[in-house]
């Protein structure tokens, strides 16, 4: 009787959820979310469009928590699903694979890549509103969209803590992420809707350079410059005062 008590009592505390995460997209936003989340203890399911075999050293790197999948088996793995592939690549998904799904979207509008858009150039749409509606099943968040990769790694877990920017208009849904953004290792300022997203989108008062430790460096060369802590109170006042880019100008 007190052994199976004592069994029962062992189990439970041997009931151990994982927390996981799937993320569309290998490239340096994707593969750097997956490190900062392995190394939360995520269980991840990382996908690309050329398919598992290709992510074979990668999740050989990110090790046991780490697997490749489908990009289907990654829109399923977790509560957020994250997609870090470039806007142009939004509608060559699966149809409605992310649908019913909170997805953390990174993407930004760069009219080199995509070509001209009318809407984002007219100011009609935010590239996270303009996501949404290519996306109408999904519940997107806007996040990591406004540092750069690089940065990532250098500035998770930072003292003092480093916030990122966390849009959406599913409050649910943005708890859900402003958890994840947190488990790896920013703090999380509410940047409010969609519509309000362009505050940190390219070119805004809230974009990369931001977390730049020399705004000189940065701007002559990003690479080399290995980030500074930007508080939560720090962020906020920067969203507060941040522009409209004029996006119909944007060469990049
Ligand atoms: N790089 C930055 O510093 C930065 C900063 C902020 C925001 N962003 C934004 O974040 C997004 C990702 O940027 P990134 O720099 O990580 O891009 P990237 O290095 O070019 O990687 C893009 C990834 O998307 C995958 N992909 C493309 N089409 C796909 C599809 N149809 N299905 C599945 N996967 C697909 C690619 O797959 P393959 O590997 O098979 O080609 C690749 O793994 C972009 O929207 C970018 O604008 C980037």
């Amino acid at each position: 009787m007190h052994r199976a008590a004592l069994v029962i009592i062992t189990t439970r505390e041997l009931t151990i959820t994982m927390k996981r995460i799937g993320i569309i997209g290998s490239g340096a936003i994707g593969t750097a979310i997956a490190r900062l989340a392995v190394g939360a203890d995520y269980e991840v399911v990382i996908a690309n469009s050329r398919g598992p075999q290709s992510l074979t050293e990668l999740v050989d790197e990110l090790g046991p928590r780490a697997q490749a999948g489908e990009v289907d088996a990654a829109a399923r793995f977790g509560e957020v699903a994250v997609l870090a592939i470039p806007l142009i690549a939004y509608t060559a998904l699966p149809a409605g694979v992310l649908d019913g799904r909170t997805v953390l979207s990174t993407g930004n509008y760069y009219p080199h890549r995509e070509g001209r858009i009318a809407e984002l150039d007219g100011l009609e749409t935010t590239t996270a509103e303009y996501e949404q509606a290519l996306l109408p099943g999904i519940r997107l968040v806007k996040a990591f969209n406004n540092i750069v990769a690089h940065h990532i790694p250098l500035l998770a877990g930072s003292q003092p803590r480093t916030a990122l920017a966390v849009a959406g208009d599913d409050q649910a849904a943005k708890a859900q992420v402003s958890a994840v953004v947190g488990d790896l290792g920013f703090d999380v300022v509410d940047a409010g809707s969609l519509e309000e997203s362009w505050r940190f989108e390219p070119s805004s008062g809230a974009y990369t350079k931001i977390y730049a430790a020399s705004q000189e460096g940065f701007a002559a060369d990003y690479l080399p410059d290995r980030g500074a802590a930007v508080t939560a109170e720090r962020l906020r006042e920067l969203l507060a005062a941040s522009y409209r880019p004029d996006v119909a100008a944007r060469q990049f």
